[in-house]
């Protein structure tokens, strides 16, 4: 829409101001750049890469996907080339396509995401964002997630945002622990944002061979059959008003976008959907300005919250 009637569509979480709300989640759009060929992702509110990690990583072994009753379940392993593969190869391309992308990351431990800071210092202006994917094992924490630890999370939030002194997002995993005491300690580490909800932990089994569905036996389940629950844990922590909150989980149209909206939500995150439908997020943000042009409301940020008094 570029008539003058057309909704202001900005967002403002923190320090990270956005055109429009809608943003792509991580994993589920590469960096950005392949989705480029279908249309200007430039048009999405911010895209946010894969998580990228210190080293290569092979990820867990095949069968990786499997389609579930609304939904389906994922084993990459977080799979990645290393963040120099991110460095050399695909922020090359952002820039020249003006294209600021969130970054996400994660490590082992905290070194290693300090690690990582430390060969992005140069090229903070390039990225809008850096998210911090809280819901990968912590090997100094026994394999459990970080974000399980309020404790870690404030630390590791706070040397990332020290080191790069850019917004940082911490995403959260509702497979572990309080939800709002690790949004207060990111929020305490000097987050702008998190975002709600990573997978959630499931598994399927082939009833004639007996076997997992997936090599790791267990996966993270997304799509709309999460929608509910992710729309719970947002809810819960917006009307706590600890930090912005960016939700995702199953939203597949604009509908479900207005739905997150309302229940408190600065953002929203479009994940499995793009495996659907190329143009989801796209059409995502077209659907939410026709909602606030023929309710006659002028600007997004009054349906943000609407839900909560
Ligand atoms: C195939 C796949 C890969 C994903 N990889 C990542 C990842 O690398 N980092 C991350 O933080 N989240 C990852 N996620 C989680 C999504 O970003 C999102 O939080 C989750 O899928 C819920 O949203 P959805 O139901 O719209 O997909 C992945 C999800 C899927 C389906």
């Amino acid at each position: 829409m570029s008539d003058a009637s057309a909704p202001n569509l900005e967002v403002v979480l923190g320090d990270i101001t956005l055109s429009n709300p809608v943003i792509s989640c991580s994993g589920t759009f590469a960096s950005g750049i392949e989705y480029g060929q279908f249309y200007d992702v430039g048009a999405l509110g911010a895209v946010t890469t894969k998580s990228f990690s210190l080293q290569k990583r092979q990820g867990n072994p095949p069968p990786r996907i499997f389609e579930t009753a609304c939904g389906m379940l994922n084993s990459i392993g977080l799979q990645n080339e290393g963040i120099d593969d991110f460095l050399n190869n695909h922020l090359p391309v952002l820039k020249e396509r003006s294209i600021r992308p969130i970054l996400s990351i994660f490590g082992e431990n905290r070194t290693e995401f300090e690690k990582i800071s430390a060969q992005l210092t140069d090229c903070c202006r390039y990225i809008a964002a850096v998210e911090l994917n809280l819901s990968c094992p912590n090997v100094e924490k026994g394999g459990m997630a970080f974000c399980a630890f309020p404790e870690t999370v404030k630390e590791v939030t706070a040397t990332v945002k020290k080191m790069l002194n850019i917004p940082v997002i911490a995403k959260l995993s509702p497979n572990t622990g309080r939800m709002d005491l690790a949004a207060e300690a990111a929020r305490d580490g000097g987050a702008s944002a998190v975002s709600v909800i990573n997978t959630l932990v499931g598994t399927a089994f082939d009833i004639h061979t007996c076997r997992p569905r997936l090599g790791n036996v267990m996966g993270g389940l997304s799509g709309p059959a999460i929608k509910p629950v992710a729309l719970a844990h947002v809810y819960k922590l917006c009307v706590k008003k600890i930090i912005p909150v960016i939700g995702m989980g199953g939203i597949f149209d604009w509908e479900d976008a207005v739905e997150f909206l309302i229940a408190g939500a600065s953002a929203v995150g479009i994940g499995t959907a793009n495996f659907v439908d190329y143009f989801a997020a796209q059409k995502i943000v077209d659907g939410i300005s026709r909602y606030l042009k023929e309710k006659n409301i002028d600007h997004v940020k009054k349906i943000i919250g609407k839900a909560l008094h």
